[in-house]
């Protein structure tokens, strides 16, 4: 199983990139693929080459000029299409996810690279078969099923993003609220560490049983 793990928080004593690392532990894999967003140099999308993604679009080639960028995109688009697991930690940021994550799924998401489209718009999934666990950390609880779960524009935007492209196996984890009474956010903490043990231990014994 080859794991990916992008993250998204830049803080150096990230609560989201702690429970990750505590779920590849419990996962017992050593050989992980780390992309820090923070430090990755992710090309820009910008005027010209946001304008040739519409012949993307339509199945046409990108011009001559925006090769070398798309190039790159598709480097980043790649990268990610070459793991089967993709774990996803951040921080939410102003109800979503901080910009420098977004950068990296504006990156990956193109038709031709995680989906494909026909020309009346159906769109087809190119990560189906994958596995992507999420982990999110936030000061305040917008677990669903509370009224604020509305605001949520951090877990339930990647759990959209992923299925967009394809994916079916999507496991979610919160660590909210991080803010607050101590034993509050320990227990928390704690209780999305539980979680993500046993989501380590479900893919562990899915992966070593006979196909
Ligand atoms: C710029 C910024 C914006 C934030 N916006 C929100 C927010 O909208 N909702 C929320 O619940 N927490 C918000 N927080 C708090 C973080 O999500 C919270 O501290 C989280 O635990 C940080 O995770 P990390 O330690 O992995 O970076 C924000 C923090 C920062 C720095």
């Amino acid at each position: 199983m080859k794991i990916l793990h992008v993250a998204g928080s830049p803080r150096s004593r990230s609560r989201s990139r702690r429970l990750a690392k505590a779920f590849l532990d419990a996962l017992g894999e050593e050989d992980v693929d780390t992309l820090d967003v923070w430090t990755a140099t992710l090309p820009d999308l910008g005027g010209d080459t946001v304008e040739s993604r519409y012949r993307l679009i339509h199945g046409l080639p990108v011009e001559m000029d925006h090769t070398r960028r798309w190039g790159e995109i598709r480097r980043v688009a790649d990268h990610a299409m070459a793991h089967d697991l993709w774990l996803i930690s951040t921080p939410m940021w102003n109800f979503g996810l901080p910009y420098r994550l977004k950068h990296w799924v504006d990156c990956i998401v193109h038709p031709g690279m995680t989906f494909t489209n026909d020309a009346s718009g159906a769109v087809t999934g190119l990560a189906k078969g994958k596995t992507a666990v999420l982990v999110g950390a936030g000061a305040l609880d917008f677990t669903d099923g509370v009224p604020e779960a509305v605001y949520d524009h951090q877990m339930r935007y990647l759990d959209l993003i992923l299925r967009f492209i394809g994916m079916e196996d999507v496991h979610i984890v919160r660590a909210a609220p991080t803010f607050g009474p101590e034993e509050t956010v320990a227990a928390a903490e704690a209780k999305a560490e539980a979680e993500l043990r046993a989501i380590a231990e479900t893919i562990r014994t899915r992966a070593g049983a006979p196909g």
